[in-house]
């Protein structure tokens, strides 16, 4: 744990998704020290079983505690859906996942509606927003959309191929329910923010995005609220950025993520 005066946040994802997270927490928690640790070496998490998922996300986690971080966002559905009672354990610090925030805000005011999850592979088999869907009367419907996020990660954001794999996943989708929330459930979907809406509207949807990274991101200021630890001081927010893949990429791609250069990233071996 931290011993510097100022709170520290470590925030994991599997690749540069989690920096959406980041970016929607740093105007609720503008003094705090950010540690991302970004597992781009081992990434996609979503295509790999339980264990091997638990394994990278429990290392990651235990590599930001000892880096000083005082709580932790897991910016990464994948791994909150297969691993948090995994990664719980095996941390002493607090920590926020993102699934049980994003439900909570598609909840409000939509008991009884339908909703429409897009997910990796893995957390669609798990059916952890089903069940956190059903406990909060929505009928959910998950969408496994498997090409989306190396898609992402090279950066297609606005580009013929990726509005091409969007259409033919949403209209997949909208065969089998009519929603009237989308749910992101992957943290690199909300830089397709814009291309899901248009398509959305293409198909003659009004469903409404909940973002991920905005509802992840709320649920962290209120826990380290709780932590009576000094986040809003006059201290500028500082950063530190590891990555398992090239720096270069991370820079690169990262600061668009972001919205901000990415000035020094380390490249950290957590091994294979
Ligand atoms: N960003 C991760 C998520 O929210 C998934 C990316 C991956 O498949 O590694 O699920």
């Amino acid at each position: 744990m931290s011993l510097s005066e100022n709170l520290t946040i470590g925030v994991f994802d599997s690749g540069f998704g989690g920096l959406t997270v980041l970016r929607a927490l740093l105007p609720l928690i503008p003094g705090a020290h950010y540690i991302y640790l970004g597992d781009t070496a081992r990434l996609p998490y979503g295509s790999k079983s339980q264990a091997t998922i638990a394994r990278y996300a429990v290392e990651s986690a235990q590599f930001l505690v000892a880096r000083g971080a005082d709580m932790l966002v897991i910016a990464c559905n994948t791994a909150t859906a297969l691993a948090l009672p995994e990664i719980i354990a095996s941390v002493p610090v607090p920590l926020v996942g993102v699934i049980e925030p994003v439900v909570q805000m598609a909840h409000y005011g939509r008991q009884n509606t339908q909703v429409l999850v897009l997910a990796t592979q893995a957390t669609v088999h798990s059916h952890a927003y089903l069940h956190a869907c059903e406990r909060r009367d929505l009928l959910a419907t998950e969408k496994a959309c498997p090409l989306l996020v190396p898609l992402v990660e090279e950066g297609w954001i606005d580009h013929p191929v990726t509005r091409d794999v969007l259409r033919i996943y949403l209209s997949e989708a909208l065969q089998l329910c009519s929603p009237s929330a989308v749910l992101l459930g992957c943290t690199h979907y909300p830089l397709l923010v814009s291309p899901i809406e248009q398509t959305l509207l293409e198909l003659n949807s009004n469903a409404v995005l909940i973002d991920s990274a905005r509802a992840t991101a709320e649920a962290a200021a209120a826990m380290a609220a709780s932590l009576q630890k000094p986040s809003s001081t006059h201290q500028p927010v500082t950063f530190e950025f590891y990555a398992t893949d090239s720096i270069e990429k991370f820079q690169n791609l990262g600061s668009r993520f972001l919205g901000q250069p990415l000035n020094e990233v380390k490249l950290l071996d957590l091994g294979g």
